[in-house]
């Protein structure tokens, strides 16, 4: 049988400017992405019958308990495989199987993560010859995110996210992840953002000059200064122990602390990587999240090995 490997990496949003809720429910983003080594594995493996079928797998070491991921059609990356299947009438099936490190509703795309690398494992066994445009709107279809994690590196999101675009940065940053014991609906955050900004509409999002400027220079300190998340009220509010992270980032030095994404993750910028396994002890020992990982990046996206 003939089976094809694919990782895949974590986003986080190093600024995440929100706009108003638009008519179709999706929310304007100014925001940039940066992909992350903590990273996903998806193995596709043809089948005899054309069945789409998912397997799933944890990667960690059990210190965190994992939230249930579908295993059905409702699995992203079984919508994924399906959706490339039908753009090209391919006529097959395919079997994944997924190991996942990313942590669940966490705030880091894994789902869109998996999503991506099925679209890259998929295209490769069955030889679509799509072009790397039709990969990426077929992956704006499946999620926000799913197109920067076809991308990877550090870049640009507009639209709801699905618009992509290079950004100019240097050097490599190092991330420590405090992951919280159950994960948190992206949904229900953007729900209780709008809750939030119910009487003055959010300002039209725009992404910190700061920012790009220190991405540019590849200052770690500058960009820590400049993180921001227009969601971290909102995760705050549906987990007021977050906070708690957020002080221990600092008793511990971190360059800068943010909720990731739409949380409940939250992300510390470490000087190096000698400092994010002292953050990462000091989470731990502190008892304020259930596991704490390093990652740096940027990474590529999803791509073959
Ligand atoms: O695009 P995706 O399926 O990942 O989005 C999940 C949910 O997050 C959406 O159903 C929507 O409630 C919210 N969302 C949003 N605005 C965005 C992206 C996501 O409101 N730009």
């Amino acid at each position: 049988m003939r089976t094809t490997t694919v990782r895949v990496p974590a986003k986080i949003n190093l600024c995440l400017g929100v706009g108003p809720r638009r008519d179709d429910g999706y929310h304007p983003l100014a925001t940039v992405y940066q992909a992350v080594d903590l990273c996903d594995e998806i193995r596709a493996t043809e089948v005899s019958d054309d069945a789409v079928t998912v397997r799933v797998q944890f990667a960690g070491d059990g210190r965190r308990e994992e939230a249930p991921v579908p295993t059905g059609p409702d699995n992203l990356a079984v919508k994924a495989a399906c959706a490339l299947r039908d753009a090209f009438a391919v006529d097959a099936g395919v079997s994944l199987a997924i190991r996942k490190a990313i942590p669940v509703m966490g705030g880091m795309a894994g789902g869109s993560a998996d999503a991506a690398a099925a679209l890259v494992a998929c295209d490769a066994l069955w030889g679509t010859g799509a072009t790397r445009s039709e990969l990426e709107d077929i992956a704006a279809t499946l999620g926000s995110d799913v197109p920067f994690l076809l991308h990877g590196g550090t870049a640009l999101g507009g639209g709801r996210g699905e618009e992509v675009s290079p950004v100019l940065a240097r050097g490599r940053f190092h991330w420590v992840f405090a992951i919280a014991d159950r994960g948190l609906s992206t949904a229900e955050v953007y729900a209780r953002y709008d809750e939030l900004h119910a009487d003055v509409p959010p300002p039209a999002p725009e992404v910190p000059q700061e920012l790009l400027t220190a991405l540019a220079a590849g200052d770690a300190t500058a960009l820590g200064a400049a993180l921001s998340n227009d969601l971290q009220k909102a995760s705050l509010d549906l987990r007021p122990e977050l906070g708690r992270v957020l002080e221990v980032a600092q008793e511990g030095d971190a360059l800068g602390a943010l909720v990731s994404g739409s949380g409940p993750t939250v992300m510390l910028l470490a000087e190096d990587t000698v400092h994010s396994e002292e953050l990462a002890r000091l989470l731990l020992a502190t008892g304020v999240c259930a596991d704490a990982v390093h990652a740096s990046g940027p990474e590529p996206g999803a791509r073959l090995v």
